[in-house]
């Protein structure tokens, strides 16, 4: 092989999903492995819409690691992303030792590059850490040649990023052991599962978010009871039932544990001394509104879901979403009702009744929502086979800083 091409670096794009916990991970038992005092559950949202996509190329070249996020330089010495590094490279050489007859050794010694870049806000609540980690585990784990259980390593880079290694609806079994080895994502049913369910989320604001998860869960650990019996007592008899309501498409029973689990996690940032306040005001006008919309037809139609932050992911049926977006829009009047405010997947129009817009009878609170991100569960991590589409050149550099 000429002594240039040798040199070419050798390079991999990956896109990943970004996911909703309907029962949350709040609190950690062991901080540098990421292990969970309860599990969770989510929904992976579809990579149309909101994804990260990351570029992994290694070359004989290449003097150190680098990292580029959103276009801009960033440190590499971080210590999770460090984890995530360390283990796919134990991994793979774990592999080569083993005697793997065609192992994709590719750049075992050598020095990485990565470029990562989100399509929508970072740190917006939208689980960015979430989609990135996974992405970078997933891209890492291809340009390595690793194969087989891939969210143990992405868990340690942010613990919610083991639920986007897999599409549709996922599970995080906390596990007990110490070495955090049976702490893994599953998916309890793929994407194609529920067809008619829709997510809509309701993006209020694009700040960063006052007190990260991180600390903040730390924090809920040491101060407050209400978690610990949440953890303990409430959260295992929840999975049980939430991976019943997925399984049997059962949306009423699904988004009464969404609403309930939504406001315990919120509760327990309250308990948290000094406590934390992820909701504003227009999420609470989201969950008084979304209350008597259910109380109006009777039946629970739509439920709510809030992280650590202001924006509201809403799950509703398909045939529900043409009128909850025009009773959003109504109660949250945009500065233009232009197609700006819907994102994503098509919405139809619909009438909106005086007899409804009576009975919510909230006083709408102008632009109190920027836009609305329309979307489905959708699949987990994917490679891009389209080279054009790699974030980094040929000299291992940012195509466009
Ligand atoms: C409220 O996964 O961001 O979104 O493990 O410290 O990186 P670290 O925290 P992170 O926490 C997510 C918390 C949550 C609920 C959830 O996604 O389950």
């Amino acid at each position: 092989m000429a002594e240039d091409s040798m040199d070419k670096p050798f390079i991999v794009t990956c896109t990943a999903p970004v996911n909703i916990a309907v029962i949350k991970y709040w609190g950690k038992r062991n901080e540098d492995l990421i292990l969970p005092i309860n599990s969770s559950l989510s929904v992976t949202l579809h990579q149309d819409q909101l994804k990260t996509t990351t570029t992994v190329a290694t070359s004989r070249s290449f003097q150190e690691d680098r990292l580029w996020l959103n276009g801009k330089e960033e440190d590499i010495t971080h210590p999770r992303l460090q984890s995530c590094l360390r283990e796919i490279r134990r991994r793979a050489r774990k592999r080569h030792n083993d005697g793997d007859p065609d192992p994709d050794t590719t750049g075992l010694s050598q020095k990485v590059h990565i470029c990562s870049v989100n399509n929508f806000p970072t740190a917006a609540g939208l689980a960015s850490s979430a989609a990135g980690f996974a992405c970078l585990v997933y891209s890492l784990a291809q340009v390595f040649g690793v194969d087989g259980e891939l969210s143990a390593i992405a868990r340690q880079g942010s613990g919610s990023a083991c639920r986007s290694m897999y599409g549709g609806f996922v599970q995080w079994i906390m596990g007990n052991r110490d070495d955090g080895k049976d702490s893994l994502a599953h998916q309890v049913e793929p994407e194609t599962h529920w067809p008619q369910l829709r997510i809509l989320v309701l993006v209020a604001s694009a700040e960063r978010k006052p007190i990260g998860s991180t600390s903040g869960m730390q924090t809920s650990v040491q101060t407050s009871c209400l978690l610990k019996h949440r953890a303990e007592s409430v959260v295992p008899r929840r999975m049980v039932e939430m991976t019943e309501a997925v399984r049997r498409k059962d949306f009423p029973a699904f988004a009464e544990l969404t609403i309930k689990d939504s406001n315990q996690f919120h509760a327990t940032c309250l308990d948290t001394y000094p406590p934390i306040f992820y909701l504003n005001s227009v999420s609470q006008q989201v969950i008084h509104l979304v209350h008597r919309y259910n109380k109006h037809y009777g039946e629970t139609r739509v439920a709510y879901s809030f992280d650590a932050g202001p924006n509201a992911v809403i799950f509703t049926l398909q045939q529900h979403v043409p009128e909850f977006v025009r009773v959003v829009q109504h109660f949250f009047p945009p500065d233009t009702n232009g197609e700006d405010f819907i994102k994503g997947l098509p919405v139809k129009h619909a009438a909106l009744s005086e007899e409804l817009k009576q009975e919510i009878g909230l006083e709408p609170i102008p632009r109190g929502i920027n836009y609305i991100i329309s979307t489905k569960a959708g699949p987990g991590p994917r490679v891009v086979e389209d080279p054009s589409q790699h974030l980094l050149s040929p000299d291992g550099l940012p195509k466009k800083l």
